[in-house]
């Protein structure tokens, strides 16, 4: 193989390998803008729906965001009943978290906390803040008081 041809393979190999998990990333990260209420903030239940091969799939987790928060919220699907709403700031020094499937990791100094908010590894010491979840005909209320 020539210089040239090498130089091309090798280039073409780093970027496929940097594209496949910014890809993959994508796919299973999905936001939601979520409704202000009074004390809270709702979002519809369908927002964990989505299409595959025509067929309705539903996500395990959904990023609930709004303008006048300052952090989103993770919200975790265990069933059609039961969700984890997680504030996604880290308890560590206040990094915001990014969610990855089942587990939230934290870019500063890499703590991680389950989906009910447990740390799983520090530095981070405490669990992360959680919310109320409750559930009324399509709609899913974060009770954003406690
Ligand atoms: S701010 Fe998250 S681990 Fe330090």
């Amino acid at each position: 193989m020539d210089r040239r041809k090498f130089t091309k393979t090798c280039i073409m190999c780093l970027a496929s390998s940097a594209i496949v998990p910014v890809m993959s990333a994508c796919q299973s990260t999905y936001y939601a803008k979520g409704v202000l209420e009074p004390n809270g903030i709702s979002v519809a239940r369908s927002e964990f729906t989505y299409l595959k091969k025509d067929q309705p799939v539903q996500r395990d987790y959904i990023i609930v965001r709004n303008d006048s928060m300052e952090f989103p919220i993770y919200l975790y699907r265990f069933s059609d009943e039961e969700y984890a709403a997680l504030l996604m700031k880290c308890t560590h020094q206040g990094n915001e978290l990014q969610a990855s499937g089942d587990h939230l990791q934290c870019s500063a100094h890499g703590s991680e906390f389950s989906n009910r908010g447990t740390v799983e590894q520090g530095p981070a010491d405490k669990n992360l803040r959680t919310f109320k979840v409750s559930t009324i005909g399509d709609k899913i209320f974060i009770d954003l008081r406690a």
